[in-house]
């Protein structure tokens, strides 16, 4: 009987906070897998944490802090943001100041415009996470999407406005739960914005949730007036030539006007390097001026800067230089902002 009291007891001091050992593990991780491949800036992390077996929980990728936690549930997630290349995420769980669990994982983000991130390391595999049951998300999430993850979403009768002034549509979407830091960017797409995530995700689809390609298949679905305006063009820029309208365009949300990937000056020098100069503008007229080609305002577009696009049609043209502005001849061009 004593014996067992002892036993008792021993058990007791052990199960409830003894110092823990470095390396104990009591942490798990639900998602992802070591070695996913991802294509977007954010992935979603879902740990289980026993209840009382850590007071923080810290989230290092590639030795930066991004998160820091305290735990309240048994199961915690939570979306951290990811840079191209490989991601080296480290979490580590601490009890009373000392460490109770660490797991680290290697994430891999590509990118198609970014040539040394096209394609990954050997040992990375994209990871389909609705190829898979996942019963255990099942447990407090929905996955089986319902009729408001698709809405009629009409380009002419957008409340663009409305959306501007960060009025989100109540998130009746079953999609939000798991995927709502996917539009907390600035510039949201109208049809992610309204959380119509299946007018152009198919879950009928293989893999589930693909998109048709190419994108215009699903783009000039709802952009009409574009479709018609330019395919009478007579000149189409390289990647709309393939229908690549995402290799620029964010489907879902980004930093930049227009939700494109970057910057317009920097998406045109990311596969055009040599032009950022403005040399190429005013090499025809010999000497060794450069043209500006940002910092300065478009004379044409008051509220816009300078750019590629104040001489360019990143889409069609009826130029074979791709020029907008209804010109023919170069010097057109130039009178169009120098009158004299
Ligand atoms: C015990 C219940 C539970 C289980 C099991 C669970 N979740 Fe969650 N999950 C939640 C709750 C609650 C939230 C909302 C958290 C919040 O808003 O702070 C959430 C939020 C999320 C988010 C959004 C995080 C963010 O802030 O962007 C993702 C992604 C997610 N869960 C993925 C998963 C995945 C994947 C699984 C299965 C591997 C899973 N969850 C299992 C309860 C659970
Ligand atoms: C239980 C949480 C959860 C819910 C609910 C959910 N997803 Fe996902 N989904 C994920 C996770 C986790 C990934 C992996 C990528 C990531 O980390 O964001 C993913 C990936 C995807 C992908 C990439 C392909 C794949 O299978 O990996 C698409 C497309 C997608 N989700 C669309 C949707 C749509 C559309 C809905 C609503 C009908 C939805 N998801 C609902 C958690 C969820
Ligand atoms: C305008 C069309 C469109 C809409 C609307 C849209 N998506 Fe997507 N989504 C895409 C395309 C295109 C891809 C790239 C993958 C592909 O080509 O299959 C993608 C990829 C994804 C991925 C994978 C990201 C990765 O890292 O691989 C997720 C997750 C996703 N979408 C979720 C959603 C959710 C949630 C919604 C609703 C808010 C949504 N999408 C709305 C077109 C769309
Ligand atoms: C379901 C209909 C729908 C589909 C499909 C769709 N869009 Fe859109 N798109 C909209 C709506 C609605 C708006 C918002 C219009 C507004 O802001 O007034 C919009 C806005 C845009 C804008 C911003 C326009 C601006 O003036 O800033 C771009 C760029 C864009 N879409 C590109 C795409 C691309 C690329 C695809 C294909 C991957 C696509 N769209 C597919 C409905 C759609
Ligand atoms: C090379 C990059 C690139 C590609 C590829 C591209 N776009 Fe664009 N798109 C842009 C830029 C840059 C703007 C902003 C133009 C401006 O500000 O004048 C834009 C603007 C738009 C707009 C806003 C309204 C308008 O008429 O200008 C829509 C809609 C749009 N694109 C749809 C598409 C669709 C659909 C495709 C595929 C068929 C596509 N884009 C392919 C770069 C691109
Ligand atoms: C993903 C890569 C990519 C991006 C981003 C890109 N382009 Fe292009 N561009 C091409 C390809 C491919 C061609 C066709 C091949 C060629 O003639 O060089 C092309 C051709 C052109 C041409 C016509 C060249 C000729 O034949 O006279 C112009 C002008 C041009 N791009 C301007 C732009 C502008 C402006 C942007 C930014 C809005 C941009 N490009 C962004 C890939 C890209
Ligand atoms: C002020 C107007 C203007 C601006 C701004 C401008 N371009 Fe040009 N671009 C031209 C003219 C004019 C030509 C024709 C040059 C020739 O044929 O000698 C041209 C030609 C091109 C060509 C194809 C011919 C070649 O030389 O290979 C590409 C690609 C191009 N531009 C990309 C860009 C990019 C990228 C930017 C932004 C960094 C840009 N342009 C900014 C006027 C402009
Ligand atoms: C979309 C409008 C636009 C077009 C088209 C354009 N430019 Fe310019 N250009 C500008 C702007 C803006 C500046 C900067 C003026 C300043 O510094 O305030 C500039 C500056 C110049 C300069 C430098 C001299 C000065 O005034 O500072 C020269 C030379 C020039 N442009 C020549 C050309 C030639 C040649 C063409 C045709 C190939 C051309 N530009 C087409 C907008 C344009």
């Amino acid at each position: 009987m004593i014996i067992r009291t002892l036993c008792f007891i021993v058990v007791l001091l052990l199960a409830s906070g003894l110092p823990a050992e470095e390396g104990r593990q009591v942490l798990s991780v639900n998602y992802p897998p070591d070695g996913t491949i991802m294509e977007f800036g954010i992935i979603s992390i879902s740990l289980s944490v026993p209840k009382g077996s850590a007071d923080s929980i810290r989230i290092l990728i590639n030795d930066r802090e991004k998160l820091k936690l305290v735990p309240d549930r048994e199961v915690e997630c939570f979306s951290v943001p990811l840079t191209v290349g490989v991601n080296r995420i480290n979490i580590t769980a601490e009890k009373e100041k000392s460490v109770a669990g660490n797991i680290s994982l290697n994430v891999f983000r590509r990118s198609d415009l970014e040539s040394l991130y096209k394609n990954p390391p050997p040992g990375f595999q994209k990871d389909y996470f609705h190829m898979k049951n996942r019963e255990q998300c099942v447990a407090c999430h929905v996955l089986k999407p319902a009729a408001a993850d698709k809405k009629p979403v009409s380009v002419s009768a957008f409340p663009a406005e409305k959306l501007r002034r960060g009025d989100m549509p109540a998130a009746d979407s079953t999609c939000y739960s798991c995927h709502k830091s996917l539009v907390s960017y600035p510039f949201t797409h109208g049809p992610s914005a309204v959380w119509s995530c299946l007018s152009c995700h198919d879950p009928a689809a293989s893999p589930t949730y693909a998109v048709r390609k190419p994108d215009t298949k699903v783009c000039f679905g709802c952009h009409i007036e574009q479709k018609e305006k330019w395919e009478r063009r007579k000149y189409f820029h390289g990647p709309f030539t393939i229908g690549n309208c995402t290799i620029c365009h964010s489907p879902h949300a980004s930093d930049n006007p227009s939700n494109l990937h970057k910057p317009i000056w920097d998406l045109c020098n990311n596969c055009h390097m040599d032009k950022g100069s403005g040399r190429h503008i005013v090499a025809a007229v010999g000497g060794s001026y450069f043209h500006p080609t940002s910092g300065k305002r478009d004379p044409l577009r008051k509220d816009k800067e300078l750019s590629c696009v104040s001489c360019h049609d990143p889409h069609a043209s009826d130029s074979p230089r791709l020029w907008r502005l209804n010109v023919g001849s170069g010097f057109e061009l130039c009178r169009k902002c120098h009158a004299d």
